[in-house]
């Protein structure tokens, strides 16, 4: 089997799964976009692969033989579907196909519903069908008479013996709101969105509750009329044609048409519509040009269908997920039912903090508005507290941290923890990615190791990894990084010490401090120990930066001061000056003791004046022999201090062999 055809049989199963859960449960576990973008995948792999189908009845009459109900009634002339366009040229090239054949093009909404035909004979309503697989649909006559306020479909249709109209029977906004109410009151939960609510509303046995629809008529089999006068005949017997629901223009050129599609894209985008809308349908005027196009087995060449790519979406929130970010800060993710918008299948959108949650009222269980466009990060608007049934609680978070239980500061918009025990992994995460310190091969999952290992205690505790504690690293399931993994991170760590000065400040992930905020500090103090020599007033000098994140600034600096020791002295870039001295400065980040009696070249300094030798050449004086030492400068073997060296494995030299090193100097 190929994996095509795995995935095709993946997608059947679940639409039949997505289909149980609407039905019969009333929670369903996907929104209605994912549920036809899934069933347009199957229907492509089947048109494609008509020999390596499952059966399965997911196009047939939506809950058609759910309940016995609903006998099958045969579309002697199938109900066709529309071809669909995804882009403006295409669209384009119809219309000029169409006016080279001497017809117009008329524009309708693509109305959002179920397709039903209605059959009437001696003049009166007969029957009432789904186009089921446009062959074979569901007999609802009775379903459609429990609908209390049925708009666009006369009782009669005087003159007229036999007529079938077909067409989109759907809730407008002012049907929806209504029967949605109704249904709340009643103690039953709300559609989420006008298309749930008509197609749960034919569906179900008893409704138990007033609700309205609304019948719009789009063809009538057989009819030889031009689209006009076809809507005029509809309209005297009492229907809603969908031709005039958007203008009475004739088209005669593509410019114009693209322009239309345009406006009525704004429109409905601003839900300034009072229809149910996902596109827009383009119909050839006049009814003589059809016969020569014919159509497929599928639709009609004369007409065709453009869907925009929705922005906004309506789902259910089932859940709102706290964590805590690289800094402490408290984030709210609100978790849906998946969405189609905007090109893609979304489930998560950031709440932002609590009291955007607080202020819009959003409840887990409610009906929320979710909103994408042109790569913004998805957001959740508003939720629908008209659409609640009652169970929904207003959302009171616990006040503890997520990761440690440690309580939370809610002193302010955006919470925090204080506990940095919350946010190392996230901060060694961050500190290492592509716009950081960029090393690569540390993901998620290897940063949250390192800091439950205790081998990385902060972000400077990276440069002093081994190799072979990288390869040893446990990662859960028994699994280790191995050697090569291992040798590839400590070069890119090695790599990364040269990393600009810019980058190493936005790696220390200070509240409030990104990478633009990185490069202008780094632009303006030129080297760390300029900027962390910085006052607050000097600090509010660099663009941009007010007391307040000068102060939070400070206050980190302050605060990582033993990190950024840590880090000069492992031989991260601190500055361009720092850099371009450091080829000259040969015990840069090294601690030196110095003992003894010095000797030749040396022999004349102070010990003073060894500390201030030591210092310019880039290290560190120190007194005392303790295993940070990094060299003993030594003049008298067998001292207290050499004595403690030799046992700790520091590094020895004579006084000759010192002035050879810090010659350059
Ligand atoms: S005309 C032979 N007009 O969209 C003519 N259909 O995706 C066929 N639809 O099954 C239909 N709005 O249920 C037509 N203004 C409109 C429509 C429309 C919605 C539906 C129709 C069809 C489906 C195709």
């Amino acid at each position: 089997m190929t994996a095509e055809r795995t995935t095709y049989t993946e997608n059947v199963r679940l639409a039949e799964r997505a289909n149980a859960a609407y039905y019969q449960s009333s929670e369903p576990i996907m929104s209605d976009g994912a549920f036809d973008a899934l069933l347009e995948r199957i229907g492509t792999y089947e048109e494609a692969h008509p020999d390596q189908t499952v059966s399965h009845q997911l196009f047939s009459a939506p809950g058609g033989g759910l309940d016995g109900e609903g006998a099958d009634v045969a579309h002697e002339v199938p109900m066709l579907s529309l071809d669909k366009v995804r882009t403006l040229e295409e669209i384009g090239k119809f219309v000029q196909l169409m006016i080279s054949l001497g017809s117009p093009v008329t524009l309708e909404p693509k109305l959002d519903g179920l397709a039903i035909s209605l059959e009437y004979r001696d003049g009166r309503l007969f029957r009432a069908s789904t186009r089921g697989d446009g062959r074979t649909g569901e007999d609802i006559t009775g379903r459609l008479a429990a609908i209390s306020h049925l708009t666009g479909v006369p009782e009669t249709v005087p003159g007229a013996d036999v007529l079938e109209v077909r067409g989109e029977l759907l809730m407008s906004k002012s049907d929806f709101s209504e029967s949605n109410a109704n249904r709340v009151a009643s103690g039953k939960a709300a559609f989420a969105n006008p298309r749930n609510a008509i197609a749960g509303t034919v569906r179900a046995d008893t409704l138990g509750y007033d609700s309205s629809a609304t019948f719009i008529a789009y063809d009538v089999p057989g009819s030889d009329e031009d689209a006009d006068l076809f809507a005029t005949h509809l309209q005297q017997l009492g229907f809603i044609p969908s031709n005039g629901l958007l203008d009475e223009v004739f088209y005669a050129d593509d410019e114009s048409v693209l322009d239309a599609v345009e406006r009525f894209g704004f429109a409905r985008e601003h839900d300034d519509y009072p229809y149910p809308t996902d596109g827009i349908v383009i119909k050839a005027v006049r009814a003589g040009i059809r016969p020569k196009l014919g159509a497929t087995s599928r639709a009609p060449r004369w007409a065709m269908a453009y869907k925009y790519e929705a922005k906004k979406a309506t789902t259910v929130l089932r859940d709102i997920v706290m964590d805590v970010g690289r800094t402490g800060n408290i984030s709210f993710t609100g978790v849906f039912d998946p969405v189609h918008v905007d090109g893609s299948t979304i489930a998560r959108a950031t709440l932002h903090n609590f009291a955007f949650i607080n202020e819009r009222d959003i409840r887990v269980g409610d009906t929320v508005e979710v909103y994408k466009a042109n790569d913004v990060i998805p957001r959740i608007n508003r939720s629908f507290p008209e659409l609640r049934d009652g169970t929904q609680q207003p959302y009171d978070p616990v006040r503890v941290s997520p990761k440690s239980g440690s309580p939370l500061d809610t002193g302010e918009v955006i919470w925090r923890s204080t506990d940095p025990a919350d946010s190392l992994g996230s901060w060694v995460s961050y500190a290492v990615s592509r716009d950081c310190l960029d090393i690569e091969g540390i993901g998620g999952e290897i940063a949250a190791a390192l800091v439950e290992s205790e081998l990385v205690g902060d972000i400077a505790d990276l440069f002093s990894l081994t190799v072979e504690e990288l390869t040893t690293l446990q990662l859960g399931e028994g699994r280790t990084l191995g050697g090569r993994n291992a040798a590839k991170i400590a070069g890119e760590i090695e790599a990364a010490k040269a990393q600009p000065l810019a980058r190493v400040i936005t790696a220390l992930g200070i509240r409030r401090s990104g990478r633009t905020f990185g490069r202008r500090l780094a632009a303006h103090f030129q080297t760390m120990a300029a900027l962390r020599s910085a006052d607050v007033d000097e600090l509010q000098q660099v663009e941009g930066v007010g007391p307040e994140r000068a102060r939070l600034f400070r206050d980190g600096l302050d605060r990582l001061a033993p990190v950024l020791d840590k880090l000069a002295a492992a031989g991260v870039n601190m500055g361009s000056q720092v850099a371009d001295d450091q080829a000259a400065r040969p015990l840069d980040g090294m601690t030196v003791v110095v003992t003894g009696a010095m000797t030749g070249a040396l022999a004349a300094l102070s010990r003073n004046e060894m500390n201030e030798l030591i210092e310019r050449a880039g290290g560190r004086a120190s007194g005392s022999v303790s295993k940070k030492t990094s060299l003993l400068v030594c003049g008298e073997a067998g001292s207290s201090k050499w004595r403690k060296a030799t046992e700790l494995g520091v590094r020895i030299v004579t006084p000759e062999v010192f002035a050879t090193m810090v010659e350059s100097v």
